[in-house]
């Protein structure tokens, strides 16, 4: 599987303009389907809604710019250490984003799409989860 940075950015294109209702659906996914994870974030999560979904834009423009692209993701996977996030957590996670981009994409959303967005949550959780469990080895 590889990512097809042409099928990403036109689906999140597609996805977008949603805005806070994709974002609600993501959460709302994410809490009904792995409510082991709800304790680990805020009680409200308007502000954190904004930014994860504010990351995803960053991490999309800058798709073909590697060298920021695992810097950027280094640095959030670190981060994600002093919020009690696992690497254990980071399949619930792509599973809901996947969803959430399924249900606002329609007919765009292709089994290529798919497949491209899977191989990009791969780097994704492989980056970020390194530096996770680094940081967690480092904060003992
Ligand atoms: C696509 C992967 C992910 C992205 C792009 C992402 C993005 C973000 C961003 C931008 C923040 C705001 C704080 C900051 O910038 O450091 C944040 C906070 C947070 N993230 Fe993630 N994240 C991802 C995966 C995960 C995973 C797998 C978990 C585990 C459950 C998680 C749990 C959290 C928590 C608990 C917070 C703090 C929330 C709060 O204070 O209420 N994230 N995330």
């Amino acid at each position: 599987m590889t990512i097809n940075p042409v099928l990403i950015k036109s689906s999140f294109a597609l996805v977008e303009p949603h805005g806070v209702a994709v974002a609600g659906y993501f959460y709302d996914y994410l809490f009904e389907h792995h409510p082991a994870v709800r304790d680990l974030f805020a009680e409200h999560i308007d502000e954190q809604r904004d930014l994860l979904w504010a990351a995803l834009g960053t991490l999309v423009a800058r798709l073909d710019d590697t060298e920021t692209l695992q810097r950027v993701l280094r640095d959030l996977g670190a981060r994600h250490a002093g919020y009690g996030a696992l690497v254990d957590h980071f399949p619930a996670v792509g599973e809901s984003l996947l969803a959430t981009l399924a249900h606002h994409a329609g007919d765009a959303w292709t089994e290529e799409t798919e497949a491209s967005w899977t191989a990009l949550y791969g780097v994704i959780s492989d980056t970020m989860g390194q530096a996770l469990t680094s940081a967690h080895q480092y904060r003992r």
